[in-house]
């Protein structure tokens, strides 16, 4: 049984892919499951956090105990987060938000013109990089999924949008990223420090997550 490493806190994680609407029957999205932020909302319920989880599209059950918010696009999610934001102690980014929207999402379904097609993207908000700016004693942990040079890119993430610790995951590597029930990451902390993990199940890496942020000092990343 986990000790209450997070009585009492209120702990807020994003899961899953977003949805971003081409027409009505098309979209884009990613090979996101929410297997990794869900197992992370049981860890963090059983460290005796109180959790929201703001979910996109998944097939699996949330753990019993935790609040849900089902969102669709990456609009929707950044409303979501913001919406909560304030009340949050702890903010765990898990999800695969999509950088890039169709500019134009069409009413009625897109018929087929002879010749190629091309659709055009324009950016999303990266909710991460704005909580960074907003947070005041809140621990912000953003993940990284990245297939090469994944430690330089994710401490290049802690600076950028001012994190207290990002989650490295190659998603390359054999048993983990995307899908899997095992992962294996590596956590950068604020103060440098560079924790490998092992080859292990998802909830074990939440755990160990959970274990760590609960060790962070409130408001160590605002000096
Ligand atoms: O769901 P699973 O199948 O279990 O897979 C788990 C996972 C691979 C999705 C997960 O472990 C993971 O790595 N999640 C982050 C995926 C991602 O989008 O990484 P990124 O490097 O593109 O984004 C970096 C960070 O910025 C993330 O915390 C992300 O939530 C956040 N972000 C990204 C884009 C955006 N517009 N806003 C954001 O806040």
């Amino acid at each position: 049984k986990s000790s209450q490493t997070l009585k009492g806190k209120n702990v807020l994680i994003t899961a899953g892919p977003t949805r971003e609407r081409i027409d009505p029957v098309r979209f884009i999205t990613n090979h996101s499951t929410g297997k990794m932020g869900y197992a992370l909302a049981e860890a963090a319920k059983n460290a005796g956090a109180k959790v929201i989880l703001i979910s996109g599209p998944v097939n699996i059950s949330p753990p019993p105990g935790v609040e849900v918010v089902k969102i669709e696009s990456a609009n929707d999610m950044y409303h979501a987060v913001m919406g909560k934001f304030a009340s949050a102690d702890i903010v765990i980014k898990t999800a695969a938000v999509a950088d890039y929207r169709p500019k134009v999402s069409y009413d009625h379904k897109m018929k087929k013109q002879p010749g190629d097609s091309v659709i055009e993207l324009e950016r999303t908000k990266d909710i991460l990089f704005e909580l960074g700016t907003l947070k005041k004693d809140q621990i912000l942990v953003g993940f990284a999924a990245e297939t090469e040079n994944v430690e330089e890119y994710a401490r290049k993430k802690l600076e950028t949008k001012n994190a207290d610790m990002i989650v490295a995951n190659n998603v390359k590597s054999e048993g983990a990223g995307f899908g899997m029930d095992t992962n294996i990451v590596t956590l950068i902390k604020r103060d440098g420090t560079k924790i490998e993990l092992p080859l292990m199940s998802k909830f074990e890496v939440a755990e160990k997550i959970i274990e760590e942020i609960a060790v962070i000092p409130k408001g160590f990343g605002n000096e």
